[in-house]
C-alpha cells in the first residue's frame, strides 16, 4: 500500500515535470502511444462568465491542468491532484477565479478574463492493472466580450 503510493507520487512528479517541460501542443501523434488518448474541444465564453472544463469522469487518479496563452508555446501549471486533494497554483488567479470542483477534476473558472483566451490542457491518469491510462484533454477556449 505505502509502496504503491510512493509509486504513485513519483510517477505523479514525473508527469508534473513533463506538463512543465515539454509542450503538448506540438509534436502530437496519436497513433504514436497506446493507451493515450487525445480529446479536443474549442469553448466560447464571455469575459466575466463562468466555465466548467472537464477533464475525464470518474475522476483520474491523478490529473494536471495547464494553460498555454493564446500566441504562446509554454504551458504553466494551473491545478494538480496526485493523491493528497487539488492543488490550484496562485500563478491562475490572472485568468479567473479558479477552483477544482470537490471530488472531480474539473476546473471552473468565475469571473474569467480576457487572459484566458488559449489551450487549457489536462492530463489525466488512470492507474490500471496493465499500467497507466492516460487521457489528455485540449481545450481551445476563446473569449469574447
Ligand atoms: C505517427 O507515428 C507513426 C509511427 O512513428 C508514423 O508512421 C506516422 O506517420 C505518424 N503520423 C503522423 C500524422 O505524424
Ligand atoms: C483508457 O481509458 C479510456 C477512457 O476511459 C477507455 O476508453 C480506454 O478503453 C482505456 N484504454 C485502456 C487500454 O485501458
Ligand atoms: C476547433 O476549431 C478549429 C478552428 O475553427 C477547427 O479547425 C477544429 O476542427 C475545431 N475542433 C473541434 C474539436 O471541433
Ligand atoms: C466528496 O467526497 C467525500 C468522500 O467521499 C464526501 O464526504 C463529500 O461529501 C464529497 N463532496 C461533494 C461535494 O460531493
Ligand atoms: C481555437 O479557436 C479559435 C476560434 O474559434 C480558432 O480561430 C483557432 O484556430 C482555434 N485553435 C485551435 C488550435 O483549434
Amino acid at each position: 500500500m505505502g509502496l504503491r503510493k510512493e509509486g504513485l507520487d513519483m510517477i505523479s512528479q514525473f508527469f508534473l515535470i513533463l506538463t512543465l517541460t515539454v509542450c503538448p501542443l506540438q509534436g502530437l501523434n496519436m497513433s504514436d502511444t497506446e493507451g493515450v488518448t487525445y480529446i479536443h474541444s474549442n469553448r466560447t465564453v464571455a469575459v466575466a462568465d463562468s466555465v466548467t472544463l472537464l477533464c475525464g469522469s470518474p475522476p483520474p487518479d491523478i490529473f494536471i491542468w495547464g494553460f498555454t496563452k493564446l500566441d504562446s508555446d509554454v504551458n504553466v501549471a494551473l491545478a494538480y491532484n496526485y493523491g493528497h486533494g487539488p492543488i490550484v497554483e496562485a500563478l491562475s488567479t490572472e485568468l479567473g477565479q479558479l477552483d477544482v470542483i470537490a471530488n472531480t477534476s474539473s476546473l471552473h473558472i468565475e469571473d474569467i478574463h480576457a487572459e484566458a483566451q488559449g489551450i487549457f490542457t489536462c492530463q489525466a491518469l488512470y492507474d490500471e492493472q496493465q499500467g497507466f491510462n492516460t487521457t489528455f484533454y485540449f481545450t481551445n477556449l476563446t473569449i469574447v466580450d
